[in-house]
């Protein structure tokens, strides 16, 4: 499910930004990300924002509140968030705008040093005590043999979407933004994820492996969790390249089966 991006911000909108962060001078579009109604370049007279939103009534308005109670432990990982507001029926998120491009997953890039430099970062946050998906949960509908889901349990806190667009550039380094989906789990699971983009980017497998391989908790990952995780994520892109209305999501599908290939084909 995608929700259509609001060109204008609605006068309700304005006077909530207005209230939190003062009088608003310019408002620009944000093209990228296709699931919040608002998300928009703020000015005020004080601030920069970055400012997301959707109506209090979206099925999806939870992923609101979840990016609030994540912020405090994410900082230096994530963009900061400035307020969290509910109210006239809206669900607004302020950062501070942060200047930069997305990230480059192709093979080479020199993002890719500095994406994992911060991912290492949030490999030492644990899972904090707040409502958090559970990776056995989101991924039961996928596996094989309801065993496999073990291989997935631990108590790392897990960003899980790497779209390229949801890992910002900045002077200091990579940000990740879009922590809606976070998830607890395997510490390994983040790097896993994360190399299914880079598939999609053109990576080989094994070249996406070795870059997945300079996080701290590789290690650690049980190549029959690997090879569990590789077949779950065939069926799960599978399944979203399905429902989806355009073609979004056909390289991601692409990427799942060339891994699950490498890691689960019969010799
Ligand atoms: N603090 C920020 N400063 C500048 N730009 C940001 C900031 N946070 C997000 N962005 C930009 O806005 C885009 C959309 O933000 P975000 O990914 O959080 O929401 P979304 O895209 O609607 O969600 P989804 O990715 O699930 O569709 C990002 O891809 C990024 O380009
Ligand atoms: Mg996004």
């Amino acid at each position: 499910m995608s929700t259509q991006r609001l060109a204008e911000l609605p006068d309700a909108v304005l006077r909530l930004i207005e209230k939190a962060s003062g009088p608003v001078v310019d408002v620009g579009t944000v093209n990228a990300g296709r699931n919040s109604a608002i998300a928009a370049r703020v000015r005020t007279t004080e601030h920069k924002l970055f400012v997301k939103g959707l109506p209090l009534d979206h099925p999806w308005v939870w992923t609101q509140k979840r990016e609030a109670d994540i912020s405090p432990y994410v900082r230096g990982i994530a963009p900061e968030l400035d307020w969290h507001v509910e109210a006239d029926g809206w669900s607004l998120l302020g950062f501070d705008y942060v200047e930069g491009g997305h990230a480059d997953f192709t093979p080479g890039s020199p993002d890719l040093p500095a994406v994992m430099t911060t991912m290492a970062r949030l490999a030492e946050v644990p899972a904090p005590d707040i409502e958090l998906k559970d990776m056995t949960h989101r991924l039961r509908t996928y596996v094989d043999d309801p065993a496999d889901l073990s291989w997935f349990e631990g108590n790392s806190l897990l960003h899980t979407e790497w779209n390229p667009h949801n890992v910002i550039m900045a002077d200091g380094g990579a940000l990740f933004v879009d922590w809606g989906w976070a998830s607890r789990g395997a510490a390994w699971i983040d790097p896993a994820l994360w190399l299914l983009w880079l598939i999609a980017h053109g990576h080989t497998p094994v070249q996406a492996e070795s870059e997945a391989a300079a996080h701290p908790a590789w290690e650690l990952a049980p190549p029959a969790g690997l090879d569990a995780l590789a077949h779950v994520q065939r069926r799960l892109w599978d399944s979203i390249a399905a429902e989806s209305e355009d073609d979004w999501a056909k390289p991601m599908q692409r990427a799942a089966h060339a891994w699950d290939e490498h890691r689960n084909a019969v010799a």
